[in-house]
């Protein structure tokens, strides 16, 4: 199964619920594959799988424009241990940009699923999008089977989080992907006893009946610094960081319940 992490507003914690339920799906013993459908190459760094200059990238292989054309663009999560084992990164960097240009090529919204047709082999793949909806976004959505939104409780967050519902409503038959839907909002960098956040997560069930998932991520210190120091958390072995990877494994024990019911 496939799940797009997308919000139209940037820094809501789209990067980090990708590398951090990655992290909570391999503790549990899945596979999982990140693919990192964002320039900035923010998930590819957190995971340890930056590329070298001359190793192929996310933006070849959709260049490629051919069947299982990812294949060998895939590389392990620097991580080590089980997560090494466990988690592979479609890497990106900034040429990813150049993709971009091809929006108005025909069929070329189709190129990423193209290059990872045969790649998946029943893995659980985490695409990380840009804060947009553009063609980059457009390319995992062609790819993925769900939706999964970050939003951080706040009016501009909530916002974004409506216009990719709206988006995904409207367009899932555009991008030849009918079914194609959202599958889960998910509050992220909560500020407990913030007034504005307290009150606008109470309102989210209303905005987005039935989607939000709990528990919420909440905002710690501890993500930056697992983000910076390019670890999970659980090796951080403070308590913050392991409430924080609980947290995660909540979400993560949900997208497995997904999955099955995909299957
Ligand atoms: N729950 C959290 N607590 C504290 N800091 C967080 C949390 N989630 C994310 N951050 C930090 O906030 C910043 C933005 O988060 P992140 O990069 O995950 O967001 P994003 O939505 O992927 O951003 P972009 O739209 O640029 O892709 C980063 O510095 C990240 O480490
Ligand atoms: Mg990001």
């Amino acid at each position: 199964m496939r799940i797009a992490v997308c919000q139209n507003k940037g820094g809501s914690g789209k990067t980090a619920m990708v590398v951090n339920l990655a992290a909570a799906l391999a503790e549990a013993g899945e596979r999982v594959d990140v693919a990192d459908v964002d320039p900035q190459g923010n998930a590819s760094r957190r995971l340890g799988a930056r590329p070298d200059a001359d190793q192929a990238t996310i933006s070849e292989a959709i260049k490629c424009d051919a069947l299982g054309a990812a294949r060998d663009a895939y590389v392990e999560c620097g991580w080590g241990g089980v997560y090494s084992e466990r988690i592979r990164v479609l890497p990106a960097r900034f040429e990813l940009e150049n993709r971009i240009s091809e929006a108005g090529t025909v069929g070329a919204v189709k190129r990423l699923k193209r290059a990872m047709a045969g790649c998946d082999d029943g893995r659980t793949t985490l695409l990380d999008c840009p804060p947009s909806l553009g063609h980059l976004t457009q390319l995992a959505m062609v790819a993925a089977d769900a939706v999964l939104i970050v939003v951080e409780p706040e009016f501009d967050g909530i916002e974004g989080a409506v216009r990719v519902l709206a988006f995904v409503r409207d367009h899932a038959e555009d991008l030849n992907n009918p079914r194609l839907h959202v599958a889960g909002v998910v509050p992220s960098r909560v500020r407990a006893g913030l007034g504005v956040h307290d009150f606008q997560l109470e309102g989210l069930a209303t905005c987005f009946p039935r989607l939000v998932w709990a528990p919420h991520i909440r905002e710690r210190a501890v993500i930056k610094a697992a983000a910076d120091s390019v670890a999970p958390l659980r090796s951080l072995r403070t308590l913050p960081a392991r409430e924080m990877a609980d947290d995660f494994a909540q979400l993560a024990a949900r997208i497995t319940r997904l999955k099955e019911t995909v299957a």
